[in-house]
């Protein structure tokens, strides 16, 4: 009796609004744990080729050595590429997660408000936590082109070689217009970051009035520090600062 009682009252939470904003935040915090790391190895795009790693193409650049890490993360203790594909699978999970918990709350919230709740509240709301739909929705779907472009290689082209990351992104990011889009989606980002960022701080109950102010400013550092880490690589390689590579991918015009 006892046990079914404990059990219904889990399940409760779960599907009650403050269980839902907690898998929320800890979904959330997953993908910004995500975007940490991958916006530090983006910045071994800066690592030049590593001496003596003849690859074919007269050595092997430092990301590329990277992405070819990730591939066989775990082996020989576990097949090549299983780890990788446990850590995309949680990532996915994740994500799907988060995206249809904000949408279900956001939803919820404007049904239940009582009248003449929602101006006002709404009034009262920041303008980054206002749009936290809309920059959310530009990077769901900068990701979704992100992934065809960099991970698939399904928008570039014939000359896609998943091991030449180094001589893609230098391919990709010599485009104006193509770093221009990466800025773009990466504008978006900041603000959805720093309020993610604070939002789950408050819902997993971490904020307190008297540091309050220190977490808001550890929040825009952290989304400052990915979005400008992220920004620095379309930046340096428009800029011609990283030497160009995009003759190493056979057939690809620079
Ligand atoms: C200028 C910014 C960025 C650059 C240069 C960049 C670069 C890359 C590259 C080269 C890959 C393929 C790596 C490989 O296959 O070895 C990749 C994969 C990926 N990127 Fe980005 N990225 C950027 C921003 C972002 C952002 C903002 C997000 C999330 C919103 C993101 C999410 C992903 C995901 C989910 C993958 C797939 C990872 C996997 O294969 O498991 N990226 N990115």
């Amino acid at each position: 009796m006892r046990v079914r009682a404990v059990r219904r009252s889990r399940f409760t939470l779960l599907t009650s609004s403050i269980g839902k904003k907690i898998a929320a935040a800890v979904s959330g915090s997953i993908l910004l744990g995500f975007l940490l790391v991958h916006m530090l190895g983006n910045l071994k795009a800066f690592g030049g080729i590593q001496p003596g790693a003849p690859d074919g193409r007269g050595g092997l650049w430092e990301i590329d050595e990277y992405a070819r890490f990730l591939r066989s993360m775990g082996a020989p203790l576990v097949p090549r590429g299983a780890l990788l594909w446990t850590l995309r699978i949680v990532l996915i999970s994740a994500l799907v997660t988060h995206v249809a918990l904000v949408v279900d709350l956001a939803r919820r919230n404007r049904g239940t408000r009582p009248l003449g709740y929602a101006r006002t509240n709404y009034a009262k709301a920041s303008l980054t936590a206002r749009t936290m739909m809309w920059s959310g929705m530009t990077v769901l779907v900068f990701l979704v082109l992100h992934l065809l472009h960099f991970t698939t290689g399904s928008l570039a082209g014939p000359t896609w070689d998943p091991s030449a990351v180094h001589a893609h992104l230098s391919h990709a990011f010599r485009k104006p217009w193509l770093a221009g889009l990466y800025l773009l989606a990466l504008a978006a980002l900041f603000p959805h970051v720093r309020h993610g960022a604070w939002s789950a701080v408050q819902t997993l109950g971490w904020n307190d009035p008297r540091r309050d102010a220190r977490l808001r400013a550890l929040a825009t550092a952290f989304a400052l520090l990915v979005v400008l880490g992220f920004a620095s690589v379309p930046i340096a390689f428009l800029a011609g600062w990283v030497p160009d590579s995009t003759l190493a991918v056979p057939g690809a015009t620079p």
